[in-house]
């Protein structure tokens, strides 16, 4: 019988016959504050997965490999299931949200080099930030796995900042997540969605992920289906 083993923010994990196997359940809601604020919205989450969908599909095609394994309907599919290491990775091309309000700076500018953060992954502890001697000491990663996530990292930046640029968009920022396989090793997980990226129109500078909901500037599932439109058709040209 299959069981909810976790209802997050975005999506339910449940799991299935096979104990390597998750199925995951793509949620109508976006939340903003670490879960504070909640609300919901009628196909965010078709519109959330098939923008995910569509980065993994091009991240595999260009060697990365995901957890990804198989679509089951617009709302779910089969993933490996991961061992989770609990960081959130998160590489910044220019300066904007949590980056431009702690050191003071206006969003906008663009960084002479990639910035990259971790942050323990805990709503609880509201994510605090962690640095490579807490990840080693704390033993929530070697020092060699953190360098091979972060070139993973890097790889991704290096393949979607141009992609993104080709759909006219400018990917600002983005966070990934890592699990480890039986054997353990190490591959990407979670998801790439406009809940986890910062994208921003190449003319006009508008919003197109959740700080739309984050700052109510416009409707959030119309936003994620116009990144998705775009994306695909930005994907279909370079084939
Ligand atoms: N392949 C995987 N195996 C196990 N857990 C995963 C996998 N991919 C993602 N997860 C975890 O499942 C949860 C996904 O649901 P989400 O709504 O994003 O949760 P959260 O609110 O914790 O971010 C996250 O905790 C994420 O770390
Ligand atoms: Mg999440």
């Amino acid at each position: 019988m299959e069981k909810l083993l976790y209802s997050g923010k975005a999506k339910q994990m449940w799991q299935t016959d096979d104990p390597a196997v998750l199925r995951v359940v793509y949620l109508d809601q976006a939340t903003a504050l670490n879960g504070k604020q909640k609300d919901h919205f009628a196909g965010k989450g078709q519109a959330a997965k098939a923008i995910s969908d569509l980065v993994f599909a091009y991240l595999k095609d260009h060697g990365i490999e995901t957890h990804l394994i198989k679509q089951l309907s617009p709302t779910e599919e089969l993933v490996k299931k991961c061992t989770m290491i609990p960081l959130e990775f998160v590489t910044r091309n220019v300066v904007a949200g949590h980056f431009a309000s702690r050191y003071g700076l206006k969003e906008g500018q663009s960084l002479p080099h990639p910035v990259q953060e971790t942050f323990f992954k805990s709503d609880q502890l509201d994510d605090p930030f962690i640095n490579a001697s807490a990840t080693t000491a704390l033993e929530i990663a070697s020092q060699e796995e953190l360098d091979q996530m972060w070139a993973l990292c890097q790889q991704v930046d290096d393949l979607l900042t141009p992609l993104f640029e080709k759909a006219g968009m400018r990917l600002v920022d983005f966070k990934l997540e890592f699990g480890r396989l039986a054997d353990g090793h190490i591959i990407l997980a979670d998801e790439f969605s406009p809940d986890n990226c910062r994208l921003w129109d190449l003319q006009s500078g508008d919003h197109l992920d959740k700080d739309v909901y984050r700052r109510h500037l416009a409707d959030l599932t119309s936003t994620y289906e116009e990144v998705h439109h775009r994306l695909q058709a930005a994907i279909e040209e370079e084939k």
